[in-house]
């Protein structure tokens, strides 16, 4: 039954010692804080860099706190996972290719996408595969942000379920929450000019995972148009279903943000969204993306 597959995965996890730091569970299921390295020094010594990946599929998504990082050693310890994702959806740091500036409230001026539950770039061919978002400047209270953990939400699913969804795959868009703000703000040229440059994806509703072998929902409020092959009162019931489960309360983690605090998240196998509770508030972080190859 999918529920002690789960408990499974999440004893071996808590067995496990890491050498090098400390990884300290922080729900039941995914999620953990690292504790006792600077991320920077994972750069060049191969086996805290070995350990710290081992830490990462193990548990999805990884925070730190007071790390020091310039936007070299950002790149750098990027690059180390995957390659990096040049092209971004917010500005990049002038001279450092691959960072992007996420600041607000300057950004509410422009179409805010990650209020809604998401995985980054789903609407690819191969989406992003992880991420390191470093906070420089945060508000006094607010702007956390929450990842919710797709392997549990698929374990936690049903036989019957499991094997329904397994079946399907699904139209992955960008424009899927964005086309009235999009239409608003772009010319009709540039309107054409974004959509084939940036075009749908088909991607299966449950994927394996490359590295774990671990069975995930792949689907998202923000990203996923449709299921295919189902007609629209068909493919609303599924995927309203899907939303609502996926984003349980039992496979959240919410991080509350410091300056200096890190998150390093698997995107294909965790989704999340940004909480903008904080008014014109200053926030400001640097992320860089990388992919690695989608084999689903
Ligand atoms: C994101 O959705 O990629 C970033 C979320 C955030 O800024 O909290």
């Amino acid at each position: 039954m999918s529920r002690s597959q789960l408990a499974t995965h999440v004893s071996a996890v808590a067995k496990r010692d890491y050498k090098n730091f400390t990884a300290t569970p922080l729900t039941g299921s995914f999620a953990a804080e690292i504790s006792g390295i600077q991320i920077a020094d994972a750069i060049a010594d191969d086996e805290l860099f070995t350990e710290l990946r081992q830490a990462w599929l193990d548990y999805q998504v990884l925070f730190f706190r007071d790390q020091e990082l310039s936007p070299e050693q950002h790149l750098a310890i990027g690059q180390r996972f995957g390659e990096l994702q040049k092209l971004g959806y917010a500005p990049g740091l002038e001279g450092h290719e691959g960072v992007w500036v996420q600041e607000y409230p300057d950004m509410f001026d422009g179409i805010v996408s990650d209020i809604y539950w998401h995985a980054d770039s789903s609407f690819r061919p191969q989406p992003t595969r992880g991420s390191l978002l470093y906070a420089l400047d945060v508000p006094a209270g607010g702007g956390d942000t929450v990842w919710a953990d797709m392997c549990a939400a698929y374990e936690d699913l049903g036989p019957e379920w499991q094997a329904f969804v397994s079946g399907l795959s699904a139209v992955h868009d960008n424009m899927t929450r964005n086309l009235m703000s999009a239409l608003e703000r772009m010319s009709p040229q540039e309107f054409e000019q974004v959509r084939s440059y940036l075009p749908p994806s088909e991607h299966p509703v449950v994927c394996t995972h490359p590295d774990t072998g671990r069975r995930f929902l792949f689907v998202s409020e923000f990203m996923t148009r449709e299921i295919c092959g189902m007609n629209e009162r068909e493919s609303t019931a599924v995927l309203e279903f899907l939303f609502a489960h996926q984003t349980r309360p039992e496979y959240q983690y919410r991080f509350n943000w410091a300056p200096g605090s890190l998150a390093l998240w698997d995107n294909f196998s965790t989704i999340h969204r940004g909480i903008f509770d904080f008014g014109q508030q200053h926030r400001l972080m640097h992320r860089v993306s990388f992919n690695t190859p989608w084999k689903p």
